[in-house]
């Protein structure tokens, strides 16, 4: 006996299923699991920005990728305020005390943007160790130039994310996110520049 097609399931969220646009390119990809899922609803009315859905759902992805890795970076910086040793206690004390707090103020507007662009802002440990490039803060503090060594390979890494995703941004029209991803990279780079000239003889 001939057996009957199964008709296909239906996705309880069209936008986790979709790909992204043809025009918005390929996400990033890290993690398996889709992290910004669309908000909206409840009697709001549609968002009609000018950005297609399926492009909107991708660049939300690629923000919430650059967010985890800014907030991971953060999370590191801070801890290395905290437990900095040695002879260059007070500058490298006070230097991480102003890259963190420029990355806290950083992943405020990052997540912000993933809001305006009608997505949930991931916001938990479990979400960003699952989405996260930059590694963990190491559990035993290390000496004081291997810091500032991590803190370049971690701002180097997030420039590569950010800077990797404009053209997505760019090809859906979505200016304001290529233009903050930009800005981030500006930081990234200058920072990582800066740490690393502490490194050479
Ligand atoms: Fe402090």
């Amino acid at each position: 006996m001939a057996k009957t097609p199964k008709s296909p399931k239906k996705d309880k969220n069209p936008i986790v299923a979709a790909a992204p646009a043809a025009s918005a390119g390929a996400v990033p990809a890290k993690g398996g699991d889709r992290v910004a899922p669309e908000s909206g609803g409840r009697n709001a009315p549609i968002i009609n920005i000018g950005i297609d859905r399926q492009d909107r759902a991708a660049i939300a992805e690629g923000l919430s990728r650059v967010l985890a890795d800014t907030y991971t970076l953060y999370l590191t910086t801070h801890n290395f305020h905290w437990n900095v040793t040695g002879p260059h206690f007070n500058s490298l004390h006070a230097m991480f005390m102003a890259q963190y707090t420029e990355l806290w103020g950083a992943t405020d507007v990052i997540a912000e943007r993933i809001r305006a662009l009608g997505h949930y802002a991931p916001g938990s440990y479990a979400e960003f160790s699952k989405i996260a490039t930059v590694p963990d803060v190491p559990l035993q503090p290390p000496r004081a130039m291997e810091m500032v060594r991590i803190l370049v390979k971690g701002h180097e890494t997030v420039s590569r994310i950010a800077r990797e995703f404009i053209p997505v941004a760019e090809e859906a029209g979505d200016d304001p996110t290529a233009d903050m991803l930009t800005a981030r990279c500006t930081v990234h780079d200058q920072t990582a520049w800066m740490l690393r000239s502490l490194l050479e003889e």
